[in-house]
Order: C-alpha cells, then structure tokens, then sequence
C-alpha cells in the first residue's frame, strides 16, 4: 500500500444530546465521513487519502471537527455541502479553506 498523501480525520465521538459540551455525533459526523466516503469512491481518491473516524478532539462546541494531517488543518462545523469544497481545494489543491478552519481562539 503507498503512503497515503492526506489523512482525513472525522471525529465521530458522541454524548448523550443533554450534555453541556455537546458532540460531533450528535450533531451528524457521522454522514460527513459517509459524505467522504462517497466522494473517495465516486473520485477514484482512496489510493490518494486515507479516512478515519475519530473520538473527541477536544473541539467539541464547533463540531462537527474535521483534522487533516500532515498540515494538523481543523475544521469546524462541517457540513455535507463543505465535503466537496474540502476534497477539491485542500486534498487536491493543496490549500487548506480558510473560511472552515477553527478560530485560533478556541485554543485560548
Ligand atoms: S466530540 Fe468531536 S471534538 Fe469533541
């Protein structure tokens, strides 16, 4: 197997809905790597990237997160309309989407 060019890192991680941090689960991560997946399959792009789930990456209120490596790029709030916009400006055009990236002040 060749060394993927990008791995695509979803964070699947779910709380019960009443939690105060919230979760990615719960707020439909899971149809973003289904959303991935169908765009790797119908682009040929599995050879290319590799696609994992995830538990929490401590982002949790933005969710759902979307981590990229090897730039370490997170997305906040992804939705399925952002998948396509991902994959053809990051993955493929080697440009992270500015407008998705988390705001550095989550980290503060
Ligand atoms: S539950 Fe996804 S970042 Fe915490």
């Amino acid at each position: 197997m060749a060394r993927p060019e990008k791995h695509v890192f979803v964070c699947v991680h779910e709380r019960p809905a009443d939690h105060p941090d919230g979760s990615c689960g719960i707020k439909g991560s899971k149809q973003i790597v289904d959303g991935f997946a169908k765009e790797f399959q119908e682009r040929n792009l599995w050879g290319r990237f590799k696609l994992n789930t995830t538990s929490c990456l401590g982002t949790c209120e933005h969710g759902p997160s979307v981590l990229v490596y090897p730039e370490g790029v997170l997305y906040q709030k992804v939705q399925a309309e952002d998948i396509n916009v991902i994959i053809d400006k990051h993955l493929l055009g080697g440009k992270p989407v500015e407008s998705l990236k988390i705001s550095r002040d989550v980290w503060d």
